[in-house]
């Protein structure tokens, strides 16, 4: 089994979504023996915002410039990366109400026609079902327990969106809230973040888990 170990957190050793995930693939390697871990540290190694040189996988042109030429095999090494692994690990902190834009410039990359989706005359299709994505979440705030907290984010449900779009329907959730609203919030949201990483972690642990409680 192949997992890939995700983070974008800018914030280095204070980062909540790093220690989540490093427990998280801790966790899960030790409930599935035998898995391989490829690593990507995206606050370290971001690609690029898409731009006109990066657009090969999109107008299917042949690349006219080495950077061009970069740029497409930067996309295609991403993509592949991704398709090949089993389990996807992700450290999404919330920023400005939304993911990291290391974090988005990295789904700009896989977002390719014929790898991860394709239109048909009935609509999308998603391209990489069968994986697990367990997307490690930490918020200053409290946005889960209210219907106006929920619209304000655009981390988790964008994230939930774009791998379905994907055709990823176990999408599963380490949640870390609240860690700037004082020490024993703080304390509490990383109890409920371990209750979190058990339950998607544990070897039977192979039903959907999208819609955790909110
Ligand atoms: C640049 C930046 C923007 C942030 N924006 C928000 C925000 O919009 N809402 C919120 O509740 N917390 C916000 N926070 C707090 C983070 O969500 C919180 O510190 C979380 O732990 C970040 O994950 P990390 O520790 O892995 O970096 C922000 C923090 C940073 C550094």
């Amino acid at each position: 089994m192949q997992l890939l170990h995700i983070d974008s957190a800018i914030t280095g050793e204070q980062s909540v979504s790093r220690e989540l995930t490093a427990r998280t693939v801790a966790a899960w390697k030790a409930a599935h023996p035998g898995t391989t871990v490829q690593y990507l540290d995206l606050a370290v190694q971001a690609p690029s915002h898409l731009s006109a040189q990066s657009m090969g996988f999109r107008t299917g042109q042949a690349a006219a410039t080495d950077v061009e030429r970069q740029e497409n095999a930067l996309s295609e090494a991403l993509v592949s990366q991704f398709l090949a692994a089993d389990v996807v690990v992700i450290g999404a902190p919330l920023y400005n109400f939304s993911i990291p834009s290391q974090l988005k410039a990295w789904i700009d990359r896989l977002a390719q026609a014929g790898r991860t989706f394709k239109y048909t005359d009935k609509g999308p299709v998603g391209l990489a079902g069968g994986k697990t994505v367990i997307v490690a979440s930490s918020r200053g705030g409290v946005y889960s327990t209210s219907e106006g907290g929920q619209a304000m984010e655009h981390q988790e449900s964008y994230l939930k969106v774009v791998f379905g779009f994907f055709g990823i329907t176990d999408v599963r959730f380490v949640r870390a809230e609240g860690v700037a609203m004082g020490p024993d919030a703080k304390a509490a949201a990383l109890v409920n973040a371990d209750r979190d990483v058990q339950a998607h972690t544990a070897a039977a642990a192979n039903q959907p888990h999208a819609t955790q409680a909110a």
